[in-house]
């Protein structure tokens, strides 16, 4: 029997997700007769039933193109955007989901995206997920498709920075993406040979930093680039900032909530302009002239590397192998050379963050790395 599958793309943007809806619309097309139709822009299409339907005509020519051909947006299903206001429109989607007589929805996103489809799951829709993240932060998969690319961009730019860096005598601090974890500040700062890499799992002493910028600079090396991830914090401010967020945990649904969030906000908002301070800071500390490269969504786009190419039609393919299968409630996950279910239960609300002895963390300091701390 026919099955009716729609799939949507969730979260910010990486490359390789028009390789896994390829991967995956092709393998479910051609090898299991399945129909399978798209919905626009993530969670919202599936609220506002704007759906294409995917065949050989536009899943061809789209392998090596970035950003999604199906668009994506943030929005979550029980908190979206509507009129001014935030609804919970999960019954929205299963209406849709019923309406299109669909048997399964292949939800491609990062940790918002699985916890949004296990909501879905539980009001009734069978979902199988595909993991895509450039910050390497989901848990159950070895790999997630994007972050191969992103590191290759952050590491290309760390390259670079170095010649300048070395003709004027400069400090510069790099500020990488990552959200809340450092893989990819991590991974690009030791491929890129950043003498300093500062990731949030490791708080950092800005003093710490200075000296070892002054010590290269004893030794002869009057330039320094330092690789900080866009959630790396001080010391002073992580411990600020975790009290804000167990306030918030415990306040959570007593009425002073909403201070509790604001200030965690407020926290947040102080936090973008981190680098920046930092790269002041340093130039006060060292007297060493010093810029900031805040590398921003260079890294999430255009063409995936030949990796991510790779892993995403792994993922897609092996999808439409799992639905086929009768399989769903479960990310297709990459484990070693293989592919393997997760229950979605097992990871949602998880996040995969930089184990401190990580032996990417031990080899940075064996080659004398400064970590900040
Ligand atoms: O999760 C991917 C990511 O690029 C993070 O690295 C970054 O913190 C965030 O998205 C940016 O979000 P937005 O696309 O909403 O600006």
């Amino acid at each position: 029997m026919t099955k009716f599958v729609g799939v949507l793309t969730a979260g910010g943007d990486t490359p390789g997700l028009n390789a896994a809806l390829r991967g995956f619309g092709k393998a479910a097309i051609e090898e299991y007769g399945m129909e399978v139709i798209g919905f626009y822009e993530g969670y919202r299409g599936l609220m506002q039933n704007r759906t294409v339907r995917l065949d050989g005509s536009n899943l061809s020519g789209i392998l090596t193109r970035g950003g999604t051909i199906l668009g994506t947006s943030r929005d979550k299903p029980n908190n979206m955007p509507m009129g001014g206001q935030f609804l919970d429109m999960t019954d929205t989607m299963v209406e849709n989901y019923e309406r299109h007589h669909l048997d399964v929805l292949v939800c491609i996103g990062g940790g918002g995206t699985h916890k949004s489809a296990a909501k879905l799951m539980k009001k009734g829709i069978n979902v199988v997920t595909i993991p895509k993240t450039i910050d390497n932060d989901l848990c159950g998969t070895d790999h997630s498709i994007g972050f191969d690319t992103a590191l290759g961009i952050a590491t290309d730019a760390v390259d670079r920075l170095h010649s300048t860096a070395h003709s004027h005598h400069r400090i510069i601090v790099v500020e990488i993406m990552g959200h809340n974890t450092g893989w990819l500040a991590l991974g690009s700062g030791i491929a890129g040979g950043a003498d300093v890499i500062l990731i949030p799992e490791i708080p950092y002493e800005t003093q710490s930093v200075a000296e070892a910028i002054l010590q290269r600079s004893r030794g002869g090396k009057r330039f320094s680039i330092v690789a900080v991830s866009e959630g790396a914090m001080s010391v002073e401010n992580s411990l600020v900032f975790k009290q804000a967020l167990a306030d918030l945990e415990e306040a959570k649904k007593g009425p002073d909530r909403e201070t509790a969030q604001a200030r965690v906000q407020e926290i947040q908002q102080a936090h973008t302009a981190n680098t920046i301070n930092l790269a002041a800071e340093l130039e006060k500390l060292t007297g060493l002239e010093s810029r900031v490269t805040i590398l921003g969504y260079v890294q999430r786009g255009g063409t995936p590397s030949a990796y991510d190419r790779l892993l995403a039609t792994r993922l897609g393919t092996a999808a439409a192998n799992f639905i086929a299968d009768g399989l769903c409630g479960v990310m297709v996950a990459a484990r070693g050379e293989g592919i393997e279910p997760v229950k979605l239960e097992k990871i949602v609300g998880k996040r995969n963050v930089v184990p401190v002895d990580h032996p990417w963390v031990v080899s940075a300091r064996n080659v004398g790395t400064n970590l900040g701390d």
